[in-house]
């Protein structure tokens, strides 16, 4: 049985992290990036998340792969390499390998320690597979090392599902996908399979972001435990509330933390006086129209796109050629 390459590219530094988030808490409208939404417990929450009633995403998106899976294979190449953004525990690129047939799987995630158990043990279901994990923060930019493969000779399938794009602003996701095209190579079959969240009524998709079980409200204010290991913040749990709405004009879903009363947040250096009311911006999830997605595909440079919904037209699957 093969064994998977484990390899980290870089770890956050701690001094960097620090004051990334003391600077956006300290700005007059106070924000952090969503990527620190996801520390253990934050990635547990995540997890029951997808299993909500309200959150309609995940489970749409894999009806929509079960159903048209057969179809996405005869465009996309079989025994490519697979390359999955954001692989976590590498369950929805793995439900792909009987469509697929990958001769290499490269799973992508910020740690590479979330991906050791997952991909030891999905090994064993496919003695055969090449397979590496890579640990990288791609938000910045999507650089493969050689382990992954020859990006001049084989066809890639770079494979990012669950409506992830929608966590970058507009601007940044045109770069972000041109950096997954420039992963793709050169291979003239090479391509990209991605999950994308599409506009709905206002009521459905605020109530996927604000759950009856108050989940989300949890994955949201957990955020605040996080920051108090990261920067030595004194948040208490009690001051702050969990706000979803959507922003038609922006077309996304805006999450915000709202200070139930006048706070003072401490820390080694500093203090951070909000206001009863006011609000901590701590993610947006931008939701597309097939139409304004085809055309952002077209802008980063992939062609040929072709995409499938479920028959209520609330999330969809695009695949697009890297060359045409
Ligand atoms: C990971 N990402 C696509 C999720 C989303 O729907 O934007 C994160 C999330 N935030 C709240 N619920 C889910």
């Amino acid at each position: 049985m093969k064994q998977p390459i484990f390899i980290q590219l870089h770890r956050p530094n701690e001094t960097g992290v620090r004051a990334e988030l003391l600077r956006g808490l300290s700005r007059a409208s106070a924000h952090t990036s969503p990527k620190y939404l996801y520390d253990a417990l934050g990635s547990r929450l995540f997890e029951a998340i997808t299993e909500l009633p309200e959150y309609y995403p995940t489970r749409t998106e894999a009806a929509i792969f079960a159903r048209h899976g057969d179809a996405m294979a005869t465009h996309a190449p079989r025994h490519a390499t697979l390359v999955d953004l954001g692989a976590g525990n590498c369950a929805k690129a793995s439900r792909l390998f009987g469509h697929l047939a990958p001769s290499r799987y490269v799973a992508v995630d910020i740690s590479v320690d979330f991906l050791r158990s997952a991909l030891d043990n999905l090994q064993r279901h496919h003695p055969a597979l090449d397979m590496v994990g890579v640990g990288a923060d791609f938000s910045a930019g999507l650089v493969l090392p050689s382990e992954a493969g020859n990006p001049q000779t084989d066809a890639r399938v770079l494979f990012y599902p669950g409506s992830s794009i929608g966590n970058f602003a507009p601007d940044e996701a045109l770069v972000f996908l041109r950096s997954v095209r420039a992963t793709c190579g050169l291979h003239p079959d090479s391509g990209l399979l991605i999950g994308v969240d599409l506009v709905k009524a206002t009521v459905e998709l605020e109530a996927a972001y604000d759950d009856a079980l108050g989940v989300t409200a949890a994955f949201n204010r957990n955020l605040l435990l996080h920051i108090n290991r990261l920067c030595g913040t004194n948040f208490a749990l009690p001051d702050w509330r969990h706000v979803a709405l959507f922003n038609v004009a922006e077309s996304r879903i805006e999450m915000h933390l709202e200070a139930t009363r006048a706070v003072t947040v401490r820390w080694a250096d500093g203090t951070r006086r909000f206001a009863q009311g006011e609000r901590i911006h701590t993610e947006n999830s931008y939701k597309w129209t097939l139409e304004s997605f085809s055309a952002l595909l077209r802008q980063a440079g992939f062609q040929n796109s072709t995409h499938w919904t479920d028959p209520e037209q609330r999330f969809a699957v695009f695949w697009t050629g890297s060359h045409g």
